[in-house]
């Protein structure tokens, strides 16, 4: 038989096979409460209009109510000959308040309603990346301000490079999950705008007022072009690509986790609520969290250029192509908010290592760069010479098996003779970065001012 909702002009119903390329009920139902919250809104407003009675109106928003409780109960039953979730929700209102059910959709089509449904729902994974981030952002800080002059050695290359502090470290990645919160802000207030009453395309002639829908709809204006409202999906793509920064902040965290946490560098103690075993290997504690949010991050990448390349070929307005949005959208912003929550936990929940950092701070000549500088202040050295110098002592200390602080002042001297036992001073790791006291540098007092001002943003 042909379709209840646009079977005036069919004579015959679907292809089994037409019909499961084109039904979304099964991912769109996640769009519920938001499809209904919208259709209650257009209902108030049709009859404030005078365009429907207050009757039906009335029927109307009671009866989605009805459907809406039906639903998180667990009793409805999703159709796939319906489609998707708009007309899963009508049909079955139909049949709760009978044919006043048809007058819903009148200055409405399912592009305006689904454009809607999918802002209100994206605007909520927004609104959740912020508050979660925030969190992660918080740890972090607790943790910087634990260890805000604990040493740990600083790296380029992955080869060690400078002292740094752990506090110094913790506060890099607030400054990265910083700009993220901003960028989600940012995207969150660009998209809030109604697409409601933009109808299929070009608008409607029935007397609509969409500033109401809007205002009802906590957003803070309508779309300005019906044509651009039905097509547009760059809140969609606007989130994705905010997680896909924010992703990617917490896969290197994640990356640095697995590497800390290694037998090998034992700088951080994961927590056991975090970590996990091995069915054979009796010794093991793996680092699974962390490396699961380093993999699922791929998932989020994925979503965002799928999304992207769903929209790139489309003409205006509409094309069913955009109803592969939401799939993507859902496991992106499923799997950025289980990846922070659990990067949350474990920095929460980690252990700093301190004696092992600081060991590993003071290894790998970290503090030839403290030599060189004084070399430069203290025995007016250009600092291309004093490189030289540094370098010369370093292969000295290297041949001889023991770090800068163990060469004599005799060996120093044999290779320059302007150095003097102030030299010692500058080659502990604690000196080192106390010294580096540049805003935003590495020094315990730079990191504690920087503490201070996130604490401050952060209210
Ligand atoms: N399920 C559709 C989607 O997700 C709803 C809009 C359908 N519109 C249409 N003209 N066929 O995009």
């Amino acid at each position: 038989k042909s379709n209840a909702m646009w079977g005036g002009r069919f004579a015959a119903g679907p292809d089994a096979i037409m019909e499961a390329i084109n039904a979304s009920i099964d991912f769109d139902k996640r769009l519920a409460s938001q499809d209904i919250a919208g259709s209650r809104a257009h209902a108030l407003m049709l009859s404030k209009q005078g365009i429907i009675t207050d009757t039906d109106a009335e029927a109307i928003r009671e009866g989605l109510l009805t459907v809406l409780s039906e639903i998180e109960a667990g009793e409805f039953t999703f159709s796939t000959a319906l489609e998707d979730i708009h007309m899963n929700v009508e049909a079955r209102l139909k049949e709760i308040i009978g044919d006043a059910a048809g007058r819903l959709h009148t200055a409405r089509s399912r592009n305006d309603q689904v454009a809607t449904d999918f802002k209100l729902w994206t605007r909520d994974q927004f609104d959740a990346a912020i508050s979660d981030v925030e969190a992660l952002i918080r740890a972090l800080i607790a943790q910087a301000e634990e260890g805000a002059d604990w040493v740990m050695p600083g790296f380029t290359h992955l080869q060690t490079a400078q002292p740094v502090t752990w506090g110094h470290h913790m506060m890099a990645y607030v400054e990265m999950l910083g700009r993220d919160l901003s960028r989600f802000k940012d995207a969150r207030a660009r998209m809030n705008e109604s697409p409601l009453g933009s109808a299929a395309l070009a608008g409607t002639g029935f007397p609509i007022d969409r500033h109401m829908t809007a205002e009802a709809l906590g957003f803070d204006r309508p779309t300005a072009n019906s044509l651009d409202a039905v097509a547009d999906r760059d809140f969609a793509l606007e989130f994705l690509s905010c997680a896909s920064i924010c992703a990617m902040h917490l896969s290197r965290f994640a990356e640095e986790l697995v590497i800390w946490s290694s037998a090998q560098f034992r700088f951080v103690t994961l927590s056991d609520r975090f970590s996990t075993g091995s069915s054979i290997m009796p010794q093991k504690k793996n680092p699974d969290a962390a490396e699961l949010i380093r993999a699922k991050i791929g998932r989020i990448f994925g979503a965002n250029v799928a999304l992207m390349t769903v929209m790139k070929g489309l003409p205006l307005a509409y094309s069913k192509d955009m109803q592969e949005d939401k799939e993507q959208v859902f496991d992106a912003a499923d799997n950025l908010m289980l990846a922070l929550a659990a990067m949350t936990g474990m920095v929460s929940d980690m252990t700093a290592n301190i004696d092992n950092l600081r060991a590993a701070a003071a290894s790998g000549f970290s503090t030839a760069t403290d030599l060189a500088d004084w070399l430069v202040r203290e025995a007016g050295l250009p600092f291309r010479d004093a490189h030289h110098v540094t370098g010369a002592l370093v292969a000295m200390a290297e041949k001889k098996g023991c770090d800068l602080p163990d060469l004599t002042l005799e060996d120093m001297n044999s290779v320059h003779e302007a150095i003097t036992e102030g030299v010692y001073d500058v080659l502990t790791v604690e000196n080192s970065v106390a010294s580096r006291t540049s805003y935003g540098g590495t020094a315990p007092a730079q990191v504690r001012a920087q503490i201070k001002r996130w604490k401050e943003v952060l209210g």
